[in-house]
C-alpha cells in the first residue's frame, strides 16, 4: 500500500489524483490532504478518503474543517504545509503557482518521491530545487503530460542521473496551440476571458488554461524540461500538435525519434507518477485506432505569442530570471482573470518586468522568495502604468 499526500486536492489535478486512488483502493491510501480555502470540498474528501492530516492555507477554512472533524489533525499556514509535504510515500504537488515552492523543497529535502504537477516551483526555484533534489532518495516524477512523456521516452528516472544524455539530439515538446491557434493579430486584440478559457483539448484549472492560451504554459514547460532533464535550451523545440495525442518526443543523435501517445487525460500521467517504476492497468487515455485518422504538426507562431520567446530568454539567463518571469506572469494572469487587463497586455507586462531584471543570483531559498516579491511589485507597477 502506497501512502499519498495530495497538496492542492481540490483542484483539477488534485481531484483527478483522488479519482485514480478511488479506483485503486488496494494500492493507495490518502494520508494527507491540503488546499487553499475550499473547505466544503475538503470536508467531502475527508469523509470519503479518511486522511490523518489536513492543511489549509486559509485559517478560517481550517477552523471550519476542525469543527466538522474534531479528532482530526487540521492545521493552516506555510509551516504546516511544509510538514505535510514530508508525511507520505508519495507527495503530489498539485498546488497552483509559486505557492507550491515550499512543498517541492520540503518533499525533496525529506528524500521523498515528488509527483510534480506544480511546474511553477521548479521554474522559479530551479537552482535551489536542484540542490534539494540531491537529498538521499529524493526523486521527481513529472505529472505534466509532456514531461511524463519525455520521462518515458528517455527510459525512466533521471533525477540523479550521473551521465548527461549524450545520445539525445533534441527534446520535442508538443503544444495543442490553445484556443487562439488560428487567430489573427486583430482578433487576438479582442480576445475575451471566455475565449481564453475555452481550451480545445484539455479541461484544467483557470491559471494554466490562460497560460495555454498565451503559450506561456509551453514556455514554462521548456524551462521545466531543461531543469528536469538537464538538456540545453538550444536542444529543446516546441511543435504545435493540435490533437494532443503525441505528448512529446525525443530525437536521438542517430535521428531516431521516440514519442509517447495516448488520448488527453491527466489521470494517465498521474497514475504513472504514483506507480513508477511499475505500471498498472488504467482505463484512461486509450487510443481508438479505428477512428484516429491524422496527427498534424506546425511551427508555433512566436510573433503572435511572444510569451514563448520570453520564457526561452529568461530560461537562458537562468539564476533568478525565471522567478521574475513566473511572478510577472502570475500577476498578469490574475489581472486578466479579474478582467483588469486585456489578453494582449499579458506578454507586455512580462516583457516590461523582465526589462527591469536585476541579475541577482539564485544562491539561497531567500534569493528566490526575494526575487518573486520584487518582480511582483514591478509587474504591478508596470500594469498600473499601462
Ligand atoms: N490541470 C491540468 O490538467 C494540469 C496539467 C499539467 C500541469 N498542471 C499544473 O498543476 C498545478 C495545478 O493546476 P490545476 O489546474 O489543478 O489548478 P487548480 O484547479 O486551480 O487547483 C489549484 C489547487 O491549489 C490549491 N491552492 C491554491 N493556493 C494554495 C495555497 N496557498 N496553499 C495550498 N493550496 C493552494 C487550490 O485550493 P483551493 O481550491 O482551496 O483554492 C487547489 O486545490 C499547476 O501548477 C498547473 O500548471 C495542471
Amino acid at each position: 500500500m502506497t501512502s499519498v499526500a495530495i497538496l492542492g486536492s481540490t483542484g483539477s489535478i488534485g481531484t483527478q489524483t483522488l479519482d485514480v486512488i478511488r479506483r485503486n483502493p488496494e494500492e493507495f491510501s490518502v494520508e494527507v490532504l491540503a488546499a487553499g480555502s475550499s473547505a466544503d470540498l475538503v470536508i467531502e474528501q475527508i469523509a470519503e478518503f479518511k486522511p490523518s492530516l489536513v492543511v489549509m492555507a486559509d485559517a478560517a477554512a481550517a477552523q471550519k474543517i476542525k469543527t466538522e472533524f474534531d479528532t482530526l489533525q487540521v492545521y493552516h499556514g506555510k509551516e504546516a504545509l511544509e510538514k505535510a509535504a514530508t508525511q507520505s510515500d508519495v507527495i503530489v504537488n498539485a498546488i497552483v503557482g509559486f505557492a507550491g515552492l515550499p512543498v517541492t523543497l520540503a518533499a525533496l529535502n525529506a528524500g521523498k518521491r515528488l509527483a510534480l504537477a506544480n511546474k511553477e516551483s521548479l521554474i522559479a526555484g530551479g537552482p535551489i530545487v536542484q540542490k534539494a533534489r540531491e537529498s538521499k532518495n529524493a526523486q521527481i516524477i513529472p505529472v505534466d503530460s509532456e514531461h511524463c512523456a519525455l520521462h518515458q521516452c528517455l527510459g525512466g528516472d533521471t533525477t540523479n542521473a550521473d551521465e548527461p544524455f549524450t545520445t539525445v539530439k533534441k527534446l520535442l515538446l508538443t503544444a495543442s496551440g490553445g484556443p487562439f491557434r488560428k487567430w489573427t493579430k486583430t482578433e487576438l486584440n479582442q480576445a475575451t476571458l471566455e475565449d481564453a478559457l475555452n481550451h480545445p483539448t484539455w479541461s484544467m484549472g483557470q491559471k494554466i488554461t490562460i497560460d495555454s492560451s498565451t503559450l506561456m504554459n509551453k514556455g514554462l514547460e521548456v524551462i521545466e524540461a531543461h531543469e528536469l532533464f538537464g538538456i540545453g535550451y538550444d536542444q529543446i523545440d516546441v511543435i504545435v500538435h493540435p490533437q494532443s495525442v503525441i505528448h512529446s518526443m525525443v530525437e536521438f543523435v542517430d535521428s531516431s525519434v521516440i514519442a509517447q501517445l495516448s488520448m488527453p487525460d491527466m489521470r494517465l500521467p498521474i497514475s504513472y507518477a504514483l506507480r513508477y517504476p511499475t505500471r498498472g492497468e488504467a482505463p484512461w487515455g486509450e487510443i481508438n485506432w479505428d477512428t484516429m485518422r491524422r496527427l498534424d504538426f506546425e511551427k508555433p507562431n512566436e510573433e503572435a505569442f511572444p510569451c514563448l520567446g520570453l520564457a526561452y530568454e529568461a530560461g537562458k539567463i537562468g539564476e533568478t530570471a525565471p522567478a521574475w518571469l513566473n511572478a510577472a506572469n502570475e500577476i498578469a494572469v490574475e489581472a486578466f482573470l479579474k478582467r483588469v487587463i486585456k489578453w494582449v497586455e499579458i506578454p507586455e507586462i512580462i516583457q516590461m518586468t523582465l526589462n527591469e531584471f536585476d541579475g541577482v543570483l539564485a544562491e539561497t531559498e531567500h534569493d528566490i522568495y526575494a526575487a518573486d516579491r520584487k518582480a511582483r511589485v514591478i509587474a504591478t507597477a508596470v500594469m498600473e502604468k499601462l
